[in-house]
């Protein structure tokens, strides 16, 4: 083979391995119930069974960096202030639908003390994803571009 056809077909590999990953993270993206999720219904199921912790106006508990005599720490803010917009939305949702110590204990961490209660009981894949679109509609467009980028980062790490 000449130089150029040996460039050619290395060219032609590399486009169709990137139409490969494109084309997974576009399908993954349009049945991705995070794109399709209600922020109106979220608001209401927030108030509904977060607010009482997590405060009305995402401001979360006082002095939430600090833990408390028995180790469990306060619910932080989901406001731009706290760290939720620092995570993905797969250990976003897991932790929802978990609880901290269910969560925990899927990444191999065992006996982790939690105030944060689990709610796969009690809410639906669907209503979480709701009230995630609500929190991230409250977050400024940078920290909401940064949020997605983890989100791309846990997509392209499970592959
Ligand atoms: C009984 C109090 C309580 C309730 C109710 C509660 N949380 Fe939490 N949550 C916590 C605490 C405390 C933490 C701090 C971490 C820990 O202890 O695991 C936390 C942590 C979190 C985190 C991870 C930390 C982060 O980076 O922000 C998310 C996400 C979260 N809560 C979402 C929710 C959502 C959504 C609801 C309602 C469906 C909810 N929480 C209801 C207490 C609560």
């Amino acid at each position: 083979m000449s130089r150029a056809r040996v460039l050619l077909a290395a060219v032609a590999v590399v486009s169709v391995a990137a139409l490969a990953v494109g084309w997974r993270l576009s399908s993954a993206r349009a049945g991705d119930p995070a794109v399709s999720a209600d922020p109106v219904r979220g608001q209401a199921l927030y108030a509904a069974n977060c607010a009482a912790c997590h405060g009305a106006n995402l401001e979360g508990q006082p002095d939430w960096r600090t833990a408390g005599p028995d180790g469990i720490l306060p619910a932080p803010p989901h406001d731009k202030t706290g760290h939720t917009w620092h995570h993905g939305d797969a250990l976003l949702f897991g932790y929802i639908k978990l609880g901290g110590a269910g969560s925990m204990r899927e990444m191999g961490v065992d006996n982790f003390k939690s105030g944060m209660p689990g709610f796969g009981e009690s809410l639906t894949d669907g209503d979480i994803w709701d009230i995630l679109a609500y929190l991230k509609s409250t977050w400024p467009e940078d920290a909401r571009q940064y949020q997605a980028e983890r989100t791309r980062d846990e997509q392209l790490q499970g592959e």
